[in-house]
């Protein structure tokens, strides 16, 4: 019942899509330090593994802009998006801040409007999707993680991110937190709230094993 009302308040919560990659703010390309991480999009899906544990609704782009300041990314930075969508998230770091992106998605039509939409902005030399189920991701060269997932997906979560990503990560979740790991940033925008937390060096016992939360 309570993820339910969630998922509809995440729902109700969207404009109708009026966001488009072109709406991207551009700014003059910086050149790239590091090695492109994308290889040729595939032709070729193979069928979605299991159902999502999340329905596919986008962050508004001055939502996705707010998340990419907050994590202050920047041109040396990766940045995973786990549940891409579209691949909002990693083409905007890529556009604006010349950064590396990957977008992990267990949706094949994601996938597909992902890579059409880092073509579309053409940064498809510095972002890659990949059709995975998150929690079977290797997602440890991160340097900056993007969440918009769900309460209990994102506690489900937690210890994965604290044991593979390196101390100093980024994390920053739109619109839900991580239980008992206090976050150090939290701000409002648009009606939205974003939270930021930074891996520590030795994370606390306690936040290494799945938090049960009373329904
Ligand atoms: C709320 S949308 C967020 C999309 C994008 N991150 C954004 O903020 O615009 C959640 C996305 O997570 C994906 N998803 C749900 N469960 C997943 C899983 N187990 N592994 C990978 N992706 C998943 C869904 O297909 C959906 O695209």
């Amino acid at each position: 019942m309570r993820v339910q009302k969630l998922l509809l308040g995440m729902v109700a919560s969207i404009s109708v899509v009026s966001w488009s990659i072109a709406g991207c703010t551009t700014t003059a390309q910086q050149p790239l330090s590091q090695t492109p991480v994308q290889t040729p999009a595939p032709e070729t899906t193979k069928p979605q593994e299991r159902p999502a544990d999340v329905p596919y609704v986008p962050t508004p782009q001055p939502v996705v802009d707010a998340m990419l300041r907050l994590a202050k990314v920047n041109k040396n930075d990766l940045v995973y998006d786990l549940g891409c969508g579209d691949g909002r998230i990693p083409i905007t770091a890529a556009k604006k801040y010349g950064a590396r992106g990957v977008g992990i998605d267990i949706d094949p039509e994601r996938i597909q409007e992902a890579n059409e939409n880092a073509r579309k902005a053409g940064v498809s030399d510095r972002v890659q999707f990949r059709q995975q189920d998150l929690f079977k991701a290797d997602f440890s060269k991160a340097t900056v993680v993007t969440l918009y997932l769900l309460p209990d997906i994102n506690l489900k979560l937690r210890p994965q991110l604290l044991k593979q990503l390196k101390p100093g990560t980024r994390i920053v979740s739109h619109a839900f937190d991580m239980g008992n790991w206090k976050p150090q940033k939290v701000q409002q925008v648009k009606g939205r709230t974003i939270y930021l937390w930074t891996v520590p060096k030795n994370p606390p016992a306690d936040l290494l094993s799945v938090e049960v939360t009373v329904q």
